[in-house]
Order: C-alpha cells, then structure tokens, then sequence
C-alpha cells in the first residue's frame, strides 16, 4: 500500500513550500492539489463564465481534462493538454478557485483524480480537504496553519518582492474573507480532521517546520 501524507491548512500558511521540502527528502511525489482547482478556474474565467453560473460550471465540468506532471521536482498542471503552470498565480485566478470551489462537480471530478494518484504512490498532497475527505486513510494527516497577521505578512512580502503595488491591510482582509469561505462552504469545507496534527507555524522559521513533519512521519512508520 503506498504511503500518504496529507497537509490541509488555509491559504498562506505555507503548505505548498513546506510539502514540496518534505517531499524532496524523501523522494515523494508532491500532489498540490490547489493547482488542480486553479487550472478548472482558469478555464472558466477563459470561457467568460461567472463564478454564480452553477449551470454552465457544471456543464464545463464534462469538457475539462487536468493532468499532472513531474519535472525535476516541480509539478506541472495541464489544462485540456496545455501546460497552465505560468497562469494559475494571478490574484484573479485565485479567487475565481475560491468561488467555484464550492461546487459538487468541480470537486467530484478532481477528488477522483487525486484519489487514484494516491492509490498506488508514495505522496505528499496539500489541499483543504485531503485529510477530511480525499485521502480519509491517509498514514500522516498534518494540518498547517499561521495566524492571519502572519500570512498577510509573507503574501505582502512575496507581491513586493514580484514588484506588485499591494496593501498589507487589504490583503489580510482577502485572506480573511478566502478562509470564512474556504471553512463555510457547505461540501467538503476546510477544517482539521480529527486525527490530524496541529502544526501553527505563526513563529517557526520552514527548516522547523519541516523537521517538525519530518520527525511526524518518522513516528509513524
Ligand atoms: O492552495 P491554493 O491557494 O492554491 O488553493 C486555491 C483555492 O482552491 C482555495 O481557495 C480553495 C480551493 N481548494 C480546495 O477547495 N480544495 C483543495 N483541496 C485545494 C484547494
């Protein structure tokens, strides 16, 4: 049976970094499962359909086709066939997952996905229902947070650093307003599993964090 390991945690909290570390020392593949939501969102935002148009959503549902790839450690997302990796981080794009995350088609489809790729891999998988939902047997079940200051902060510093004019108080505010959706939504809502371990990385540097993981796997295998 392979070896799975789920990291769920809100936006920011810094699971995309922390999974690809932990991945890279034990030779795992790393699934972020976000990606996956964000390629289907572009497509809707390509095809002009709003984020409220349950009908068309579920109707574009059937003609999307989102696949993985791994080259040299670095996920690529391809959408119906087009690799969509240079697409996917915009502010934009990011809401637009957000919003049409919350409906069963959209979900059902990538779960099924994600499930079959853990099946039969030894991986590492973030997302916001891995634990709770995808991968419900998974052998590590992590669940990663930071407070809302804190992931403001490194979001402020990432968009600053990319030269992008941004307000730290308005930022904190998305975040805000992505989590009570994230959380609230009525399938599969981001929270911690029951058997999941908390790690709050509000005031641990990543190399702690990931010795952290680390030694959470090692206890389990
Ligand atoms: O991790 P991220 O910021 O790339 O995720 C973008 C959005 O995708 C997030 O707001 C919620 C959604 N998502 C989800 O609903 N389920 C997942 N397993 C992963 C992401």
């Amino acid at each position: 049976m392979a070896f799975n390991i789920a990291i769920d945690g809100p936006a920011g909290a810094g699971k995309s970094t922390i999974a690809k570390l932990v991945a890279k020392e034990l030779s795992y593949i790393y699934v972020d499962t976000g990606a996956m939501y964000r390629a289907m969102a572009l497509y809707f935002l390509r095809a002009g359909i709003a984020a409220g148009d349950k009908e068309k959503i579920t109707a574009a549902c059937g003609k999307i086709t989102v696949t993985l790839s791994n080259e040299g450690g670095e996920q690529q997302v391809f959408l119906n066939g087009e690799n969509v990796n240079g697409f996917i981080r915009t502010e934009e794009v990011g809401k637009m997952t957000s919003a049409v995350s919350i409906y069963a088609p959209v979900r059902e489809k990538l779960t099924q996905l994600q499930r079959e790729m853990a099946r039969t891999t030894d991986l590492i998988m973030d997302g916001r229902d891995i634990g709770t939902c995808v991968l419900p047997q998974a052998q590590v079940k992590i669940y990663l947070t930071a407070s809302v200051e804190t992931r403001g902060r490194r979001r402020f510093l990432e968009l600053q650093e990319k030269g992008t004019d941004c307000s730290l108080e308005e930022i904190c505010e998305d975040i805000k307003k992505r989590d009570y959706r994230d959380m609230t939504r009525e399938i599969s809502p981001l929270k911690q599993a029951k058997d999941a371990i908390l790690v709050d990385s509000s005031e641990m540097s990543i190399d702690e964090v990931v010795a952290k993981i680390l030694e959470i796997v090692r206890d389990a295998t």
